[in-house]
């Protein structure tokens, strides 16, 4: 495939993505992604994170960046090429081989009826990558990117392996086509605390060693600041503040981030985090509301954000939706479009 060299990696543009529910015999609609825009760079490797509550939209904007779910609405550009109109062949031969998922239950990947390394030989056959013997050598050599080898895991079973091990079986399966992006979503949530860590570090190394880019969706700010390149928060199927993880996380200023990071006590994120925000004060309709989807539990709510949406400022170099920070220049940058942060 052809590519220019300021083509993006990954072009999200004002991506929807509607739902319908049905009550009785009415049906609702709501957007669970709504207009989200994020832009990965292809000159360098980056780890972007996308955090955000249960319910903000992650895994679905996940799942339409690997083609799992279509868009209802916007633009999914891979390198040169718009997802949607990829012909079959060209997603098995080409994008599947680039794009590689990573889920958050390792086992659930794994039938417990088959061996581990059952996966291994069967990814390596499908892309008719080597014999036998070169792939064994093979196999050998991503399962040691991830800290393994092949003699640790050859003739065991899934049940045989920690989580930590199992997942990182999993993402040495992900490197066997050479991916250039893992969509990695909430990769290290059931793990203990000690081996997050370790499978954040082999997200930077995979980055720094082998030019892999990692989307990393998480509830855990911590890991996402420390792993994160470029973070996005989302809420409500909006992104509403986009930057590097240093301005995001280190000085949030949309006010539903800053209830993030106060929200959250640094070790097990994940479970702390449902627990500590206050479901009661969620209210129902904030994925339909008109206006800013976070007025009804803002703590600097202004009259025009219950009828009006934020559009994006840019402020402090970072991409807010919010309109605290709504002054003349961010006005005229908003005025030409969706501000994007790369
Ligand atoms: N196939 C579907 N049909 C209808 N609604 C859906 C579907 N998939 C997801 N949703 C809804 O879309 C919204 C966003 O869900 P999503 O799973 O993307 O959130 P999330 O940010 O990944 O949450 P979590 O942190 O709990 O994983 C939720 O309200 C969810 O119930
Ligand atoms: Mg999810």
């Amino acid at each position: 495939m052809s590519q220019q060299s300021n083509t993006p990696l990954l072009k999200i543009e004002d991506v929807t993505k509607v739902f319908h529910i049905r009550e009785g015999f009415s049906t609702t609609e709501f957007h669970a992604v709504d207009k989200a825009s994020i832009t990965i760079e292809a000159d360098s490797p980056k780890i972007f994170a996308i955090v955000g509550e249960s319910g903000s939209g992650k895994t679905t904007l996940a799942r339409m960046v690997l083609g799992m779910e279509t868009p209802s609405m916007g633009i999914l550009q891979y390198r040169d090429r718009v997802l949607a109109e990829l012909s079959n062949k060209e997603l098995k031969q080409w994008f599947y081989k680039e794009v590689q998922p990573v889920f958050q239950d390792p086992f659930a990947a794994f039938s417990p009826l088959k061996r581990i390394d059952h996966y291994l030989y069967e990814t390596v056959r499908n892309y008719k990558m080597a014999s036998r013997k070169e792939a064994d050598a093979y196999i050998d050599s991503v399962l040691r990117e991830v800290g393994l080898t092949l003699a640790e895991v050859k003739g065991r079973y899934p049940n045989e392996l920690s989580g930590g091990q199992a997942q990182r079986v999993a993402i040495a399966r992900a490197l066997i086509t050479k991916p250039k992006l893992i969509v990695a979503d909430e990769p290290v949530s059931m793990l203990d605390a000690s081996l997050r860590m370790s499978v954040v570090n082999m997200f930077r190394k995979l980055k720094e060693e082998n030019q892999v880019s990692v989307i990393y969706i998480t509830h855990d700010l911590a890991t996402a600041y420390y792993a994160g390149d470029q973070v996005a928060v989302m809420l409500r199927g909006w992104i509403v503040e986009k930057g590097t993880s240093e301005q995001v996380l280190g000085n949030p200023l949309h006010p539903y981030t800053q209830n993030l990071k106060t929200s959250i006590p640094s070790v097990n994120v994940s479970d702390a985090w449902k627990e500590k925000i206050d479901l009661a004060v969620v209210e129902a309709d904030e994925y339909t509301r008109t206006g800013c989807k976070y007025a009804g539990r803002c703590p600097f709510v202004m009259d025009k954000c219950h009828n009006h949406i934020p559009p994006n400022f840019v402020h402090e170099g970072r991409a807010v939706k919010c309109f605290l920070y709504e002054d003349p220049e961010t006005m005229a940058q908003a005025a030409l479009g969706e501000v994007v942060v790369t």
